[in-house]
């Protein structure tokens, strides 16, 4: 495609705004505790990768989260920052005390409609629960110009009584509204249609942007994001790596290459850089501990290796063979071929020349024969192991 088709394409596309939500959502990932100083090097790089919203925290959880959403507040004046509040007074003083030196102060308050957070968890009628969000989005809209009202738990609520409550909100101030999928339990074409239907009977919903917020514990969390998108929602909300209460969220590298890769099925685009996505998540797994999958998709170790021997060969010929995502789009530096029992000769021999031996067929032969026995003893063959076998080769010769 020339370059004036590319920008055309952009311009007719939609635009997919990312809420970023791990330094608080993913903060809820057991064992995961970030200092001050952590959050604030994290909110750098999501800067740079280009996210639109970074929800910082829960100001009103601890005096650490307060002063990690006022640092981060005070910092990052490329990407809106926002945190999260109960809707009540108190949480909403103390959000606004943490955010009011960012940008562009934004708020993100929540309550749940589902029947069984709102007997159980509650213990408030519906009547309630409406009363309650409106007078809180009037309340933190008299600081606040961006307020986000989520309905916790909305897969599991009735979408009539969503309906309702929504309309009550946007009139009540409120500039976001995000239905949640909580407990992670609905499924792509599901929560497509609660879109759909809310889009369809809230009268003033064009007022508002439209927000997903996806948990994975049926494994659904970046299809069930995608499936929002072609309904509508043009907020995205996850993490980075996916981390997260639980299963964890919405693994938001995942839903921007997805948008990228088959643009040709989703005309839609963010505004990510799509190769800060790899430094960005080292990153995020080493100050949090939670080491990524090497299987993870977009961003996992090996999902640029190629190990068996008919990849390897097909890789060598045409990388299109065997991948659909060049790593360089991650920022992911090279594909690998990863030497394993099911390698053949032809990535042994790419790997004889990359460690600078020129064999002759008869030692490529022995060499090769070398290797494949070793693979049958062990796991993971390295670099230096072929290595030592080529020099005891080369040098008994
Ligand atoms: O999953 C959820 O419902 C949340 C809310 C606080 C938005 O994280
Ligand atoms: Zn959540």
């Amino acid at each position: 495609m020339t370059f004036w088709k590319k920008k055309r394409r952009k311009e007719i596309m939609a635009e997919i705004k990312i809420f970023d939500t791990t330094l608080r959502d993913g903060e809820q990932t057991p064992g995961v505790n970030l200092n001050v100083m952590e959050k604030l090097e994290i909110a750098r790089h999501l800067e740079r990768l280009g996210v639109d919203r970074i929800e910082a925290g829960f100001p009103a959880s601890s005096e650490g989260d307060f002063q990690a959403v006022k640092a981060i507040a005070d910092t990052i004046k490329e990407t809106s920052v926002i945190a999260l509040a109960r809707t009540s007074k108190q949480d909403i003083d103390i959000a606004w005390e943490a955010l009011k030196g960012a940008e562009e102060p934004a708020i993100h308050v929540f309550l749940a409609t589902s029947p069984i957070h709102m007997q159980y968890k509650l213990n408030m009628t519906p009547e309630e629960v409406m009363d309650t969000s409106v007078n809180m989005v009037k309340y933190a809209r008299q600081r606040f110009s961006i307020v986000e009202w989520s309905a916790e738990d909305a897969t599991r609520s009735d979408w009539d009584f969503l309906v309702e409550i929504i309309e009550k909100v946007i009139d009540a101030g409120a500039t976001v509204i995000n239905l949640p999928d909580t407990v992670g339990y609905t499924m792509p074409e599901e929560y497509g249609n609660m879109f759909k239907y809310i889009r369809d009977r809230v009268p003033n919903i064009d007022k508002v942007t439209l927000s997903c917020h996806c948990h994975d514990d049926l494994g659904m969390a970046v299809a069930n994001s995608l499936a929002a998108i072609q309904n509508g929602v043009t907020q995205v909300e996850g993490t980075i790596n996916g981390i997260g209460e639980r299963a964890g969220n919405a693994a938001l590298e995942e839903i921007a290459v997805a948008l990228k890769i088959r643009s040709d099925f989703y005309p839609y685009h963010t505004n990510l850089k799509l190769d800060e996505l790899k430094r960005t998540s080292d990153l995020i797994a080493k100050l949090t501990g939670v080491t990524v999958q090497p299987n993870k998709a977009v961003i996992g170790r090996h999902a640029y290796a190629h190990e068996s021997g008919i990849h390897q060969d097909g890789v060598l010929k045409n990388t299109l063979t065997y991948e659909i995502i060049t790593p360089e789009l991650v920022g992911v530096k090279s594909n690998s071929l990863v030497l394993g029992k099911h390698s053949g000769r032809h990535a042994f021999k790419e790997k004889v020349k990359e460690l600078g031996f020129n064999l002759i067929d008869e030692k490529l032969n022995e060499a090769f024969k070398q290797f494949k026995q070793l693979t049958d003893r062990k796991k993971e063959i390295s670099d230096d192991d072929i290595f030592a076998i080529l020099m005891e080769i080369t040098t008994n010769s």
